[in-house]
């Protein structure tokens, strides 16, 4: 099985990338009702449940976006689900998946993202990993990739990892991303508990390329689904004190002994792959931005070359199409964003 699955990644690998989807099996986790863990955060009409308690899809039209969040925090956690996202003309729609406590925490938030940039018909679902922590939103962390499959045509699993020791950003079973904490980054590894949320929202001033493309409701309404939500972790009702924290020793060994907290040496090559492949921005590599890379960052030197000191590719590997030249204001009006397109 093993073997014939490394010829049929041979013989097809330079075309269609299917390799990566086979990092290892499935991830091992079990899913919760929708009101079981969850209520609506805003869009009220616009949020349509299957009878199942299972599945669930948000709307984004021209009166609104929509959004639910878990009904309770988390002092680390595996947070995940299945999503389909919209398909068709998506430029300005933003997706998004994460956890954070910028409700409670208002200058001090933590926080760690999947943003998924939608595009003008005919091109590819982006999307970015972000971490802040204790309010460090002058520090973003952003990551840029392209998807190695369609989002839209069918559920993939998108989960989030958080413990003491680190954080992982998953796709199916392939870590994308991961973070270990360090002493020096103090405060911006994320401390405090932290709900999980889902939203989807009209971001046409900056979702694709730069706000140039915006949502048009000619197409609307755009819709993402959600199915076989996951929340693994210390919970605590946000209504209690945070700071008065139950012990959360006995969740966290289970959580750092589960299957997801362990990188398998072929995920890890998944991993690289990866990233080697699809990633085009890293914050790490933007010298513009940080003359010092932020301590977390792993610097690979031959992969650095890569990239320009703006943190992006020097060349396109997919055959999308880039623009030569950019203006030093265009480069810096997106640096400030974060959120810069070249397509
Ligand atoms: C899945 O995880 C549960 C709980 O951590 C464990 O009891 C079970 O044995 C695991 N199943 C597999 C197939 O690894
Ligand atoms: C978090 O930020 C607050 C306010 O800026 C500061 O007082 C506190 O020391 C910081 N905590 C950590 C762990 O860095």
């Amino acid at each position: 099985m093993d073997f014939i699955r490394k010829k049929i990644c041979l013989s097809v690998f330079l075309f269609f990338h299917v390799c990566f989807i086979t990092a290892d099996a499935a991830l091992n986790v079990s899913t919760i009702p929708f009101s079981d863990g969850f209520s609506h955060l805003f869009g009220e009409g616009n949020i349509l449940h299957a009878t199942d308690d299972k599945s669930l899809q948000l709307h984004l039209n021209q009166r609104t976006g929509s959004g639910f969040k878990s009904s309770d925090l988390y002092t680390h956690g595996f947070f995940s689900a299945k999503i389909k996202l919209p398909s068709d003309y998506t430029a300005g729609i933003v997706v998004a998946f994460y956890t954070t406590n910028g409700d409670l925490f208002t200058k001090t938030h933590d926080e760690l993202d999947f943003e998924f940039l939608g595009n003008i018909r005919g091109k590819a679902w982006r999307f970015q990993t972000n971490m802040y922590g204790n309010g460090s939103t002058s520090r973003g962390r952003e990551e840029r990739y392209y998807l190695w499959f369609d989002p839209s045509k069918e559920f993939h699993r998108y989960s989030i990892l958080w413990t003491i020791k680190n954080i992982i950003f998953y796709i199916d079973d392939v870590p994308i991303r991961e973070i270990v904490r360090n002493d020096a980054m103090g405060g911006d590894y994320p401390s405090k508990p932290m709900g999980l949320y889902a939203t989807i929202w009209d971001a046409s001033d900056w979702a694709t390329s730069g706000g140039k493309y915006k949502t048009n409701y000619k197409y609307a309404p755009f819709i993402a689904e959600f199915t076989d939500l996951v929340l693994n972790g210390c919970a605590m009702d946000p209504l209690e004190q945070v700071v008065n924290n139950p012990s959360c020793d006995e969740k966290d060994d289970e959580l750092q002994k589960a299957d997801f907290s362990r990188i398998t040496p072929r995920q890890r090559m998944a991993m690289k792959r990866f990233r080697s492949k699809y990633m085009y921005y890293s914050y790490c590599y933007d010298s513009l931005r940080y003359s010092v890379p932020p301590p977390e960052c792993e610097i690979d030197h031959v992969e650095q070359q890569h990239f320009k000191e703006t943190g992006r590719l020097k060349f396109n590997k997919h055959g999308h199409h880039r623009h030569a030249k950019r203006t030093r204001s265009q480069v810096l009006d997106a640096r400030n964003h974060g959120n810069q397109d070249e397509e």
